[in-house]
């Protein structure tokens, strides 16, 4: 007879060790069967060619010199809603005045790219979309995309996707746009966390906001290159945008309420 604690604890671990089996081959299966060139193939230049975004640079108009609104001027909130009802910060924008050449969806994502971060895993996202409200006038608009932390920028991950980090957690983040008609400033908001890993159901690490918005800067602080293009972004921290606390924080963990504001340079032109 096995001892109720014991019993308990295998039933536990079964469904945690569950999830990966659940979630890989059922997910490897979907691309052999409908996207097989995914698997088949680990040529670059193909795969980057199948998850090519729109590469409109839709820059801010003039009006807008800061490059981005307090998305409380106009009823939004720099706190997302997570399915479960509690809220994630967005605790990093990208200002709408930064190079044009990030200001379209692939220019983005060669920029995440750059600073560390890929797609997710195969283009399949494994989580829950999250919705934000960013006072444009669009009222509550689900996430546009989601990249995560690969450990090399000119690793696999960045053209397959962050496989590996898809499963052992890491830093990652979420971005909207704000480019409704009250607030068309063109920047991207960004709810940076690192998580933990699968193990732990991708919950977020302690002071994983702050610590996940503080790699993300640390890393387009220093200067990074993707593809021939160099970055180096400048920061100026603001508070009093994002409350401070864990009040209503998803997994109840505490924020430091700053907010990274972001304004991206290219280096190797002139
Ligand atoms: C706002 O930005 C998103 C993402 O780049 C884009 O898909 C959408 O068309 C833009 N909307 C407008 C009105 O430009
Ligand atoms: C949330 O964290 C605070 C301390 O940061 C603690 O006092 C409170 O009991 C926690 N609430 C829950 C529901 O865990």
């Amino acid at each position: 007879m096995i001892p109720r604690g014991w019993a308990a604890a295998l039933l536990a671990a079964s469904v945690v060790w569950g999830r990966v089996p659940t979630i890989e081959p059922g997910a490897v299966r979907h691309v052999q069967e409908h996207e097989p060139w995914r698997i088949e193939s680990f040529n670059a230049a193909k795969v980057n060619d199948r998850v090519r975004l729109d590469t409109t640079e839709r820059c801010a108009p003039g009006a807008h010199s800061a490059g981005w609104a307090d998305p409380g001027e106009h009823g939004g909130s720099m706190l997302d809603i997570v399915g479960n009802g509690f809220r994630e910060p967005i605790n990093v924008i990208i200002s709408g005045q930064s190079d044009k050449g990030i200001m379209s969806d692939q220019g983005l994502l060669d920029y995440a790219r750059s600073i560390g971060f890929s797609f997710e895993c195969l283009h399949l996202h494994l989580g829950g979309l999250q919705h934000a409200n960013l006072g444009d006038g669009r009222g509550y608009t689900p996430q546009l995309f989601e990249y995560r932390s690969i450990l090399f920028h000119d690793s696999p991950g960045a053209w397959i996707g962050a496989c590996w980090e898809s499963l052992a957690g890491g830093n990652h983040f979420r971005v909207w746009r704000q480019n409704g008609t009250l607030a068309d400033t063109g920047a991207w908001f960004l709810a940076v966390s690192k998580e933990e890993d699968v193990f732990q159901e991708h919950t977020i690490s302690p002071n994983g906001y702050d610590v996940g918005r503080n790699l993300l800067v640390d890393a387009a602080t220093r200067g990074s290159s993707f593809k021939g293009k160099s970055w180096r972004a400048s920061v100026e921290w603001k508070t009093g945008l994002l409350p401070t606390g864990s009040q209503g924080i998803n997994h109840n963990i505490s924020l430091d309420g700053r907010v990274a504001i972001l304004h991206v340079r290219r280096t190797d032109l002139q």
